[in-house]
């Protein structure tokens, strides 16, 4: 008998932080060429997290770069003061901390009226909790797996069983919401992630970095999970 459960592949979405910004149109070419299955798109307030980054500007560029959809992680306050200006100017996917905003609920149907995928995130040390009633109303739970703010840091193991508890937690109540997981993913590292039950990783100084080109670091990473059945 066919099995009735829908299975994914494992999404790899690189971030555009890691971007050298000077040559974004050709990297953003690149990302398409060797396979990317998103761009992840990392904003940077300086208060809800100790760095600026990327904003408007830099996402109507890159709207403009590539054809892949661009899913935007807000490390920002009051998020809900800006979903509409980041949707007009080309995410696809709009991703909230539940820690940056008292109306969480609220602004998960506000993203969903301006037409957009909704992901709600949330810090390294933030419980599942704070996320269990929102789970059956998002499309995507982003699980931070360092301290936000920063690309380049190393994974925190410790954060496995949590992914893990998610993953329960999406197979009862939210089938189909894509589980993620963002920072410190590199060969070593995304093999756990995924065994662990994320659906989609975020890849950025591991994807663009002066050791290889962005194929030879994206074929790196689908390498290093060749042996893990990746669909669920
Ligand atoms: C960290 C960002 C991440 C970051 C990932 O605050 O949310 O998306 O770009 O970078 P790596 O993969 O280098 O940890
Ligand atoms: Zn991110």
């Amino acid at each position: 008998m066919p099995s009735a459960v829908v299975t994914t592949p494992l999404r790899i979405g690189p971030s555009v932080l890691s971007a050298d910004f000077l040559r974004l149109g050709e990297q953003l070419s690149e990302l398409e060429r060797a396979g990317a299955d998103y761009v992840h798109f990392d904003v940077m307030d300086g208060h809800f997290v100790p760095n600026i980054s990327i904003g408007l500007p830099v996402l109507e560029a890159t709207r403009r770069g590539t054809r892949l959809p661009i899913d935007v992680h807000l490390m920002m306050l009051e998020p809900e003061r800006w979903v509409g200006e980041f949707a007009e100017a080309g995410a696809d996917v709009l991703t909230f901390h539940a820690e940056a905003t008292p109306h969480a609920f609220r602004l998960v149907e506000a993203i969903r009226h301006l037409g957009k995928d909704v992901g709600v995130a949330i810090n390294p040390g933030t419980p599942l909790a704070m996320i269990e009633e929102l789970l059956p109303f998002v499309d995507q739970v982003l699980l931070m797996t360092v301290n936000p703010g920063f690309g380049g840091q190393s994974f925190i193991g410790s954060m496995l069983p949590k992914v893990e508890r998610l993953r329960t937690m999406v197979e009862t109540v939210a089938a189909g919401c894509v589980i993620q997981v963002d920072g410190g993913i590199n060969p070593s590292t995304i093999e756990d992630a995924v065994r662990a039950g994320a659906t989609s990783v975020v890849a950025g100084s591991a994807v663009i970095n002066d050791a290889d080109s962005i194929a030879g670091n994206m074929a790196t990473l689908r390498h290093a999970i060749k042996g893990v059945d990746v669909t669920r």
